[in-house]
């Protein structure tokens, strides 16, 4: 028996009403119920941080988060990180510039991690940036142009 209820959530600046079952994730109502895939699913165990998203501005793990829980709250997906002209995101735009990433699988969390890394004072070396980013796994390997990018990053958005 299904045990549907409508929610209504607030993404990236849009209010959007979906009809979900109350165990649906908010990784998944992103993925499969508003097609916004940007936002991945690296393990569904809150282990890998692919599915990083920001509820309130603040990182959280969509894998581990109820759809029903982020009601009423502002979630911002990496697709909606860049400016109204399309613009990349500083964090974004140091990405491409310093080859932060490989496959790209990681890399939405990757980048959703950074902003909220930097926006909560976690950038001040390169020893902090690696603490506090330690849970986005990658398994490319791009840890040290990751590093570099974030530490770049934080200079032009301070
Ligand atoms: S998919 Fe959420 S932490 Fe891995
Ligand atoms: S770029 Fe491939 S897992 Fe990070």
């Amino acid at each position: 028996m299904t045990n549907r209820t409508t929610i209504q959530l607030e993404i990236n600046g849009q209010t959007q009403a979906l009809e979900v079952e109350p165990r649906v994730t908010l990784l998944d109502a992103l993925r499969d119920h508003l097609q916004l895939t940007g936002t991945k699913k690296g393990c569904d165990q809150g282990q890998c941080g692919a599915c990083t998203v920001h509820v309130d501005g603040e990182r959280v793990l969509s894998c581990l988060t109820l759809a029903a829980q982020a009601e009423g709250r502002k979630i911002t997906t990496v697709e909606g990180l860049s400016g109204p002209g399309g613009e990349l995101h500083p964090v974004q735009a140091a990405f491409l510039e310093h080859d932060a990433f490989q496959c790209g699988y990681c890399t939405p969390g990757q980048i959703m991690s950074a902003v909220a890394c930097i926006r909560e004072g976690h950038a001040g070396s390169d020893d902090e940036i690696r603490e506090y980013m330690s849970g986005n796994l990658c398994r490319c390997g791009a840890y040290p142009h990751i590093v570099e990018a974030i530490r770049e990053a934080a200079k032009v958005m301070s």
